[in-house]
């Protein structure tokens, strides 16, 4: 096929010469402002590479010497300079100092929020509200192991059941099927007692039945009428709060064999600073005492 750069009668512009069918293509050139644009670009391109780390010069760092990871070390060094006689007043301070303090407290409340959904509300909740399956609320009036603002410095700092920290709280609540001390009826009959101390005992008979067993088993613990034992950290059946329930095939399983929660010591992972501002934010959550 002839190649024939010719004119093309209704646009004005030279053809390309190829042809196909009868079709011929133009070969309309890019507009001005595309082109200079496009140069523009290239030779941003060349004087970024030159400066910044991409070719060999200077090591790798191009001609600035810029380290993108220097340069956030160093902005994080100087945020934590400025902090620092802030955090070194927190940490000098005890948890109620800094709650008694406007500025401290206020202080401590922002940064334990931040410490809280980093290091605690993957168990906890966002907000402290907590999760099914033993994982307490912390935005309530009712505590396992003591609601004042001393008490949860001790929880966060030795934690519960851990392995890591001798001085960790501890509670123990047999397994009274997987031991043998009760079996299946006797359960269930406590279970129906247990639920009948907050006035949801759905069996009568049951949770009549089931008193006796109390009495014999559970009161050491759970106390007379479940008030529980912040010392034994038994916590109390009869307020309609629930780590474990309060459906009865849970509160069955609880009692049967008990799933014991565990949650790690922070004494070590973290700094005292940043341990007081949680038990500051916790006990602010709402059931601080
Ligand atoms: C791995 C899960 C886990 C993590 C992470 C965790 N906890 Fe816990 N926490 C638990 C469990 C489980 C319990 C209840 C243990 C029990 O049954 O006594 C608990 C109990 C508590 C209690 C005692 C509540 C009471 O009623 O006395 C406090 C306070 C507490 N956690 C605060 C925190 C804070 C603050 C953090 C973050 C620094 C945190 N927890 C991180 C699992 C966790
Ligand atoms: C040696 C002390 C001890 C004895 C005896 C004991 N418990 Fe417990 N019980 C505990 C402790 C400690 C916990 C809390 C476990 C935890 O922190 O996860 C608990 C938790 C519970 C719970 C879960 C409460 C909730 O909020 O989910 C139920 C239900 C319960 N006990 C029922 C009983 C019954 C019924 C008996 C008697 C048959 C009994 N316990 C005997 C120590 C005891």
């Amino acid at each position: 096929m002839p190649t024939k750069i010719e004119k093309d009668a209704i646009s004005g512009q030279n053809t390309t010469g190829h042809e196909w069918d009868g079709l011929k293509e133009l070969n309309t050139p890019l507009p001005r402002w595309w082109l200079y644009t496009f140069y523009a670009c290239i030779l941003f391109a060349l004087v970024w590479m030159v400066m910044y780390p991409s070719i060999p010069i200077r090591g790798l760092t191009g001609v600035t010497g810029y380290i993108a990871r220097e340069a956030g070390t160093a902005e994080l060094a100087e945020a934590r300079t400025r902090a620092e006689p802030m955090m070194a007043r927190l940490r000098a301070a005890t948890p109620a100092q800094i709650a008694a303090d406007p500025e401290l407290r206020a202080y401590a409340i922002a940064g334990g929020r931040v410490a809280f959904a980093n290091n605690c509300a993957a168990c906890h909740g966002a907000g402290g509200q907590g999760a099914t399956g033993g994982y307490p609320t912390l935005a309530d009036d009712d505590w396992l192991w003591g609601g004042t603002l001393a008490d949860i410095r001790t929880t966060i700092t030795h934690g519960i059941r851990n392995q890591d920290d001798d001085e960790a709280r501890t509670s123990v609540m047999p397994r009274f099927l997987g031991d043998g001390m009760l079996n299946r009826a006797q359960i269930q009959d406590v279970a129906q007692h247990v639920l009948g101390l907050s006035g949801l005992a759905t069996d009568q008979a049951a949770a009549a039945r089931g008193a006796t067993v109390f009495a014999e088993n559970c009161v050491s613990c759970h106390g007379e009428q479940g008030e529980g034992n912040q010392e034994l950290g038994a916590p109390r059946l009869s307020d309609r709060i629930w780590l474990n329930g309060p459906d009865v095939r849970t509160i069955e399983a609880f009692i049967s064999n008990p799933r014991l929660g565990v949650m790690p010591a922070f004494g070590q992972r973290l700094d005292g600073a940043t341990i007081n501002m949680l038990a500051v934010y916790v006990h602010s959550l709402g059931g601080g005492r």
